[in-house]
């Protein structure tokens, strides 16, 4: 059997990593600059979470919703105190695009309206409903086309209160990244998202931050719409909740009360997701990453700043994005196969970076190095 032919590859077989460290078959070792699409929050095979994992292996790998899971309570628990959000509730899934198709379908479920508002070359996943909320037409199907979303340009106040001023009644959610990740990390503005807030408070619609590649402590806060000092009503997470281990879910305001069968799962919360989701929250906790992802993002922006080749840098903590003129398109290749680093990318020209939180000053150093090698070529 073939494998069915959907993603462009590197011809590189990654095959062991360690913190910000992964090597190939041949033993060559690369930098992780993107950990996997964001995945990889607290470093390649973290013992911590190694341990954790196969301890709970060895007592029980999966059991359903049917029956009390203490460990989902417990990761709830820890959610609660390290993202500061302890009165929310949380439901959980297997990845980022489930996460947002809840939070829309719970907003739906919430005040019976069925628009929703979503941004310009936003990206929210490949479910039917997320992918309707995605920016992107080649990956909407035919059976995926609805009337009932709404895109208005990136940050733009007016076209937003004029959207609520002609449909008001009918929307049931706002959408957003608190920085836009696939559309080239675009920082969402302050004032935007207190606008984003106080109209939906107005006009009984939800506010659903998509922190699914933007939250879990990238930006040096736990979310990154927390910047803005207002709370959504449901944040979506997956990528570096599970280092790896598909875990993804949504936390929710008390101000939306569950029923029983309103959202459900198989797998989501399993004992196994569960114990790799607290293993990340330990370890980004005992180790600080929050402050270490702020610090040393907050360096490697200053440093990349003085570059004159660059043409902008945006982001926060460790979530970059180092736009580039049309003459350094090879940036990237050249890091990766010259250089051996990993960085993801966006268009147009835009060099992603989404490193584990616990990246050292030596590997930005590296990276930093290895850079302004390539744009001096
Ligand atoms: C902001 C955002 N939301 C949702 C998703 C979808 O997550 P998943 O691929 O886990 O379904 C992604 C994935 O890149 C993302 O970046």
């Amino acid at each position: 059997m073939n494998l069915f032919d959907v993603y462009p590859v590197n011809p590189i077989n990654i095959v062991r990593g360690q913190g910000s460290l992964v090597y190939d078959n041949h033993d060559k070792e690369y930098l992780d600059m993107y950990g996997g699409h964001a995945v990889i929050s607290i470093g390649h095979t973290h013992p911590h979470y190694v341990k954790r994992l196969e301890d709970q292996l060895h007592q029980l790998g999966f059991y359903s919703n049917s029956i009390e899971i203490p460990i989902q309570k417990e990761l709830a628990t820890k959610l609660g105190k390290v993202s500061g959000k302890d009165d929310y509730q949380l439901f959980m899934c297997n990845s980022g695009a489930e996460a947002n198709e809840n939070a829309l379908k719970l907003a739906s479920f919430y005040n019976g309206k069925k628009k929703a508002i979503a941004f310009r070359k936003a990206f929210h996943g490949r479910t039917s409903l997320a992918v309707a909320v995605t920016d992107n037409p080649k990956i909407v199907a035919p059976i995926n086309e609805t009337d009932n979303v709404i895109f208005l340009p990136w940050a733009d106040e007016t076209a937003l209160e004029q959207a609520f001023a002609d449909h008001g009644n009918e929307i049931s959610s706002v959408i957003i990244e608190g920085i836009q990740g696939v559309g080239g990390i675009q920082v969402a503005p302050e004032s935007f998202l207190q606008k984003i807030r106080s109209l939906c408070d107005q006009h009984n619609a939800v506010f659903i931050a998509d922190s699914v590649q933007c939250g879990y402590g990238r930006t040096g806060k736990f979310f990154s719409q927390d910047f803005a000092g207002v709370n959504a009503d449901i944040y979506s997470m997956a990528k570096g909740m599970g280092n790896g281990f598909p875990v993804g879910g949504i936390i929710i305001s008390p101000k939306i009360q569950p029923a029983y069968g309103m959202l459900g799962t198989t797998f989501g919360g399993n004992h196994l997701a569960c114990a790799a989701g607290l293993a990340v929250l330990e370890v980004m906790e005992q180790d600080n990453l929050m402050q270490n992802a702020a610090t040393i993002g907050e360096y490697l922006i200053k440093e990349l700043n003085k570059l004159e080749q660059v043409k902008e840098v945006r982001g926060r903590g460790l979530m970059i994005g180092i736009e580039l003129p049309e003459e350094l398109s090879n940036a990237r290749k050249d890091l990766l196969f010259k250089h051996h680093i990993f960085t993801g990318e966006a268009k147009p020209n835009v060099v992603r970076l989404l490193p584990a939180l616990n990246l050292t000053k030596a590997h930005a150093d590296r990276f930093l190095e290895a850079f302004v090698n390539v744009l001096n070529q």
